[in-house]
């Protein structure tokens, strides 16, 4: 029966549903279950010790700032040491172009409030980080969706999906949520070339770029923007809004990320979030900012790299050894995820519970398609879980597919 409450919420709460992947997690909190579902960093490698000395550090000596109110904008030496990494590629971006958030998620959110009007187009990959879909429905944003494949967005298909108008493009470029590809440096150039011949604005979410493992470091879309419209002044002036965070290379409980855009871009954004949140958490930023500073972070970053390398090269090994001939997956040079796609006619669902019986647990590739009924896949997490874990993991998930694919009912001759 519907409630008073139901009958005042707005229409644009409608087409809203709790994120699958927050469902999903809470049914896979159990510690006995192996799992490959959460987006999770090693929980064993936050620098705890360091933050412990930053947290004293900010009390002793500037605790009535830390405890203050501050700006919308953020701490200033954090946006500013952000604006100097970004320096490193040849850019010039000033601390008023970055703007601190509660995580790249209220990015995201934000982003949705100042480009959105109902029924606005928002052009994604397929498939796409599920947040940023849950972030844009709540605006009442409809997609258009491109392909991608082992070399990221199908860029050739680009043209055609652009007829539909969309406001932005929303990109995935580095070791993309959930399928763990790499938009190459090829089609990174032609992406922005569309981009800046039909006037389309692109939103560049990156929280995995520094966790490369191997090969080169791809420039950034911000970088390409600049060097293709060959506008290099003082200050950011571009069409891409590029979104970072400090949940993957330090820590997600912090809830602190970043956006870099022109300041009129900026500007807007900082009056959305005032009125969401005022600002996101002084302590806390100066905290990060004592953490990271002095090259803390790319040491930190570095250890990453290692530990998350070491556990995708025992995953992929693990798949190998173990999984039927006709599954595959990505190959991930960096980031959290791989993605399979399992053998086809395997029904994902079943599967899922199959593999919670057996406690091991993944995320359903159809949560990230806005299409229905896409093909058979699911992303699976490699930063989390130890090595043995992983081992084990992957076994009994290819005995769960072993065992669907034997129960499944062969389809009716032609
Ligand atoms: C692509 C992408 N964007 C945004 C986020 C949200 O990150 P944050 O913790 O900064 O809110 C995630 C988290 O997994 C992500 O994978």
């Amino acid at each position: 029966m519907e409630t008073l409450w139901e009958s005042r919420f707005a229409l644009r709460t409608q087409r809203m549903t709790s994120s699958l992947i927050r469902e999903l997690l809470k049914l896979t909190q159990r510690p006995e279950i192996i799992s490959f579902a959460g987006g999770l960093p090693a929980a064993e490698y936050f620098p705890v010790d360091r933050f412990q000395e930053a947290c004293q550090r900010v009390l002793a000596t500037q605790a009535h700032l830390a405890l203050q109110y501050s700006p919308t904008e953020g701490y200033q030496p954090l946006r500013e040491m952000i604006a100097e990494h970004l320096s490193h590629y040849n850019i010039c971006v000033g601390a008023e172009n970055v703007l601190i958030t509660s995580g790249s998620q209220q990015a995201l959110s934000l982003i949705g409030a100042l480009l959105i009007n109902p029924g606005d187009h928002v052009l994604v990959e397929q498939p796409t980080y599920l947040g940023a879909l849950q972030a844009f429905s709540a605006y009442q944003a409809e997609y258009v969706g491109v392909p991608t494949d082992s070399q990221g967005i199908c860029v050739d298909q680009l043209p055609a999906a652009l007829r539909h108008g969309p406001k932005f493009m929303y990109i995935l470029p580095n070791f993309q949520n959930p399928a763990g590809v790499t938009i190459s440096a090829e089609r990174r150039a032609r992406l922005i070339a569309l981009a800046h011949q039909q006037g389309v604005p692109i939103v560049e979410d990156d929280p995995y770029g520094q966790l490369r493992f191997e090969g080169e470091h791809l420039k950034p879309l911000v970088v390409e923007d600049v060097e293709q419209s060959g506008n290099n002044g003082t200050c950011y002036t571009g069409n891409v809004i590029y979104v970072s965070t400090f949940s993957k290379t330090l820590a997600p409980g912090l809830r602190t990320a970043w956006i870099v855009a022109a300041p009129p871009v900026i500007n807007k954004l900082v009056q959305l979030k005032q009125g969401a949140d005022l600002h996101s958490s002084t302590f806390t930023q100066m905290v990060i900012y004592e953490v990271a500073k002095d090259g803390f972070i790319n040491e930190h970053v570095r250890k990453l790299r290692q530990v998350y390398r070491q556990r995708r090269d025992t995953m992929l090994a693990a798949l190998d050894r173990y999984m039927p001939s006709e599954a595959r997956w990505t190959q991930p040079e960096g980031g959290l995820f791989l993605w399979m796609h399992l053998p086809p006619g395997t029904s994902v669902w079943t599967l899922f519970e199959e593999a919670v019986r057996r406690d091991v647990a993944f995320v359903p590739g159809d949560a990230f398609f806005t299409v229905p009924n896409p093909p058979p896949t699911a992303r699976l997490n490699f930063s989390c879980m130890p090595e043995d874990a992983i081992v084990e993991g992957i076994r009994r998930l290819s005995d769960a597919i072993k065992d669907v694919q034997a129960k499944a009912v062969p389809a009716p001759a032609p």
